[in-house]
């Protein structure tokens, strides 16, 4: 035994003392950014089935749940709109209409909490009545003609005051289109949070129960894109760097973080994070079931998205998290 070489990597592990000091890397709450759902109606607040701990709050209760949100130190909150079935149409007015869902949302945060980042998601699937994410022609998603809807749609948000858009609809273009659009109206400082690598993905199961926005035929994948790809990642990325975006969302977070990785090696912009709904209902379930320990697999799931390279980290655990880390 005398002449083994070897390296005692256990010296840095040997008390919580020592571990502290070569930890390398640290989730602060200043990472995370909350979604919360708004739906239609008064005295209104589901909990969504499928995601224990998220509800859908009707604007009478947002003011409380903001209290919450900023007392516990979250910087920021991304918001969805739920609208009433019958108030959905084929081109989805209600995510531009001066007073839709996140517009009002958006006025009210931004009245009673000035000092909250106030991120409006830019899609259209939770206002069309067919779900999908742009314009539908004979079952085609267009294009071109779904930009336009979507510029309207940031502009609307802009308008309520919403410090970022968030377009997360995956038309191509959408960055370029919507930082024109954004720059004509006079908002050249209102900064893009691209969802620029969106897979198509069965982990956003949840999430249609919670923005009850599932496409009423067929799937995303002619948008989103295929689970099995890297290197459309970097040709998705690269284009909206080059459009004019100032974050970059990897979504989602879980099974995504060599992808995660690549965005940090490969771009210099803020790279977001996106643990999705189907990530969060998993550990809710097994937690619910005893079979693990919910904060520390929480604690060890978002802390391995930021050594991955993720900056910041949209999650549904955003309020346990920043109470834990307040403890
Ligand atoms: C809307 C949108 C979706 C999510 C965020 N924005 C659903 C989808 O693309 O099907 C998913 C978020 C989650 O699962 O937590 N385009």
């Amino acid at each position: 035994m005398n002449n083994l070489q070897f390296n005692r990597h256990r010296r840095l592990r040997n008390t919580a003392g020592m571990r502290a000091l070569v930890r390398e890397t640290y989730l602060h709450k200043e990472d995370l950014i909350y979604p919360i759902f708004i739906i239609d109606g008064n005295g209104v607040k589901n909990e969504v089935t499928s995601m224990p701990g998220v509800f859908q709050i009707s604007l009478d209760y947002l003011k409380a749940e903001m209290e919450e949100v900023s007392s516990l130190g979250i910087p920021s909150v991304i918001l969805f709109g739920v609208p009433h079935e019958h108030d959905k149409d084929e081109q989805g007015t209600g995510a531009y209409c001066h007073n839709g869902l996140v517009q009002e949302a958006t006025r009210q945060i931004k009245k009673d909490f000035p000092e909250i980042v106030v991120i409006a998601d830019t899609c259209l699937c939770e206002y069309t009545s067919h779900g999908h994410c742009g314009v539908v022609e004979n079952g085609k998603i267009l294009n071109d003609e779904s930009l336009e809807l979507l510029v309207k749609t940031a502009i609307s948000q802009a308008e309520a005051g919403a410090d970022i858009i968030a377009p997360s609809n995956m038309m191509d273009g959408f960055v370029a289109a919507i930082r024109a659009g954004l720059d004509e109206a006079g908002y050249q400082d209102i900064p893009v949070m691209s969802y620029a690598v969106k897979y198509a993905s069965a982990f956003y199961g949840p999430f249609r129960e919670a923005a009850n926005g599932a496409p009423q035929f067929g799937d995303r994948k002619t948008y989103q894109m295929d689970y099995a790809n890297r290197l459309e990642a970097f040709r998705e990325a690269e284009s909206d760097v080059n459009e004019g975006a100032d974050f970059l969302i990897v979504k989602p977070a879980l099974s995504y973080l060599d992808i995660v990785r690549d965005v940090k090696n490969n771009f210099t912009l803020p790279v977001v994070a996106y643990n999705v709904s189907g990530e969060y209902s998993m550990i809710k379930a097994a937690a619910q079931n005893g079979w693990i320990d919910e904060k520390s697999i929480v604690m060890e799931m978002l802390t391995s998205m930021k050594r991955a390279g993720a900056d910041l980290i949209i999650t549904y655990f955003a309020k346990d998290v920043a109470g834990w880390l307040n403890d």
